[in-house]
């Protein structure tokens, strides 16, 4: 039975009525996790869900450089993402950032402020969207976006308040989660700083003691300028990390060789590894990787460094760099590198921890220099780049760290065999 004209059908009234619970339901679900990832995710997910689309995305907006960033699609690598700052003038979301009002959009192709860029950059098919603000005490602080619904029917006001409804609650969930990354970040951070801080103070004191002896002044110096440098690195690597978790890092790729950003790499770390008579050896394909290759290096250093640190006198360290084979279903992570060391190896427990944020192994803290950092920030450098970093290791044996990139569509040149080695002795003049 059809309803009169202006009253709804029982049929559409129980689907309205089924629609709103669900959203209630979801929204209960966001306000469940602070981990901001996760929630974005879950965002989305509700967002293609709730409104019977293909896909769903999240931009946010950067308050430093103004600037629309993907911050979760399901349509999209997190590459893709880092690599599509979306401008507010000349694009749909920024329309519903500067008007605050929501955007509903039947055919992109004919509507002047739909964005192509993005499209051309994902290979993804746009035909229609639906964007709403995501407002927090009327301050937008991003756009949840719906995009082709499902069977091409068209988007209909339920759409419209049902993604507004959604999008209101994620934001005051993206903004708690923010908060107490934040406030965490930062608390452990101001913890590490009290160390080399404490340090320096003692130091200055002493040497304002006028009947501090002479001879003894150059060792305290000596300690200063150390205690200096660990407070420059840990200044620059917490502000690294904060960018990276807040997606504030702008990656710049470019096709380079792996194999000769490698060997640049051991060459730097090469003292460091004759001091403990460590050797390091290089096996790699000759192969050109997509990536930002000053965040390549920091990551490639990352790992050296620790397999320097945790290695046993006269140990060794083997670089690798392969192409793995096509993979059909997986992301184009093609290229692996890895680093493995001789060193004392890390207990299963501890490789459930390696990667979060100042974790520093009991037994080996105290011997060694850091902050627990490195690895945080190395992996989410290679995530930024849609690939993973991962280890394996084994007690008493030694431990490799390895991560993907992606490879490059042509190779620069045709180069070497799979599997040739290198020998680079470290620490000798060649
Ligand atoms: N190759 C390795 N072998 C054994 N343990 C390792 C290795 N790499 C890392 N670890 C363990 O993981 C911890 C975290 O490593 P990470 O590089 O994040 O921090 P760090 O080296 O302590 O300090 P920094 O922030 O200066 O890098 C280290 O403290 C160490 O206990
Ligand atoms: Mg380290």
């Amino acid at each position: 039975m059809t309803a009169p004209p202006g009253y709804v059908s029982i049929d559409s009234y129980r689907q309205l009525m089924a629609r709103y619970e669900r959203l209630m339901e979801l929204s209960r679900q966001l306000n469940s996790t602070l981990d901001l990832g996760a929630l974005l995710n879950r965002i989305t997910n509700a967002a293609a869900e709730l409104t019977n689309t293909e896909e769903a995305s999240i931009l946010l907006l950067d308050s430093a450089s103004g600037e629309l960033r993907f911050e979760a699609a399901s349509n999209m690598s997190g590459s893709a993402m880092a690599a599509i700052p979306v401008p507010i003038d000349g694009s749909l979301a920024g329309w519903v950032v500067s008007h605050s009002e929501p955007a509903l959009v039947q055919d992109v192709h004919n509507d002047p402020r739909w964005y192509a860029s993005v499209d051309k950059t994902t290979l993804f098919s746009t035909r229609n969207l639906l964007a709403v603000p995501m407002k927090i005490h009327n301050r937008v602080i991003g756009v949840v976006e719906a995009i082709n619904k499902l069977g091409d029917k068209n988007w209909t006001e339920d759409d419209v308040n049902t993604l507004t409804a959604l999008a209101n609650q994620a934001a005051i969930a993206v903004h708690n989660a923010q908060l107490f990354q934040q406030s965490d970040f930062i608390a452990e951070m101001v913890h590490e700083l009290r160390t080399p801080l404490a340090a320096l103070k003692a130091s200055t004191s002493l040497l304002l003691r006028p009947t501090f002896p002479d001879e003894q002044r150059t060792e305290v110096m000596l300690t200063m300028q150390q205690e200096t440098e660990r407070l420059t690195k840990m200044t620059t690597d917490f502000l690294d990390l904060a960018r990276l978790e807040s997606g504030r890092t702008r990656l710049r790729p470019k096709g380079f060789s792996l194999r000769a950003l490698v060997a640049e790499c051991i060459d730097l770390i090469r003292p460091q590894a004759a001091e403990r008579d460590i050797q390091i050896i290089l096996q790699a394909e000759e192969v050109d990787t997509e990536a930002d290759r000053d965040k390549v290096k920091q990551v490639i250093l990352n790992l050296l460094t620790n397999a320097v640190k945790y290695n046993r006198d006269n140990g060794t360290i083997t670089c690798t760099v392969r192409v793995l084979p096509a993979d059909e279903t997986g992301p184009p992570c093609r290229v692996l590198v890895s680093v493995r060391d001789t060193g004392y190896g890390i207990s299963e427990e501890d490789q459930q921890h390696v990667f979060d944020k100042f974790f520093r192994v009991a037994s080996t803290a105290h011997d060694t220099a850091g902050t627990g950092l490195g690895l945080s920030i190395a992996r989410r450098i290679v995530e930024a780049h849609g690939c993973e970093m991962d280890l394996e290791s084994e007690h008493g044996e030694g431990t490799t760290f390895y991560f993907g990139l992606p490879l490059a569509e042509k190779r620069a040149t045709p180069g070497i065999p799979p599997g040739s080695a290198e020998l680079i002795p470290s620490g000798h003049d060649q």
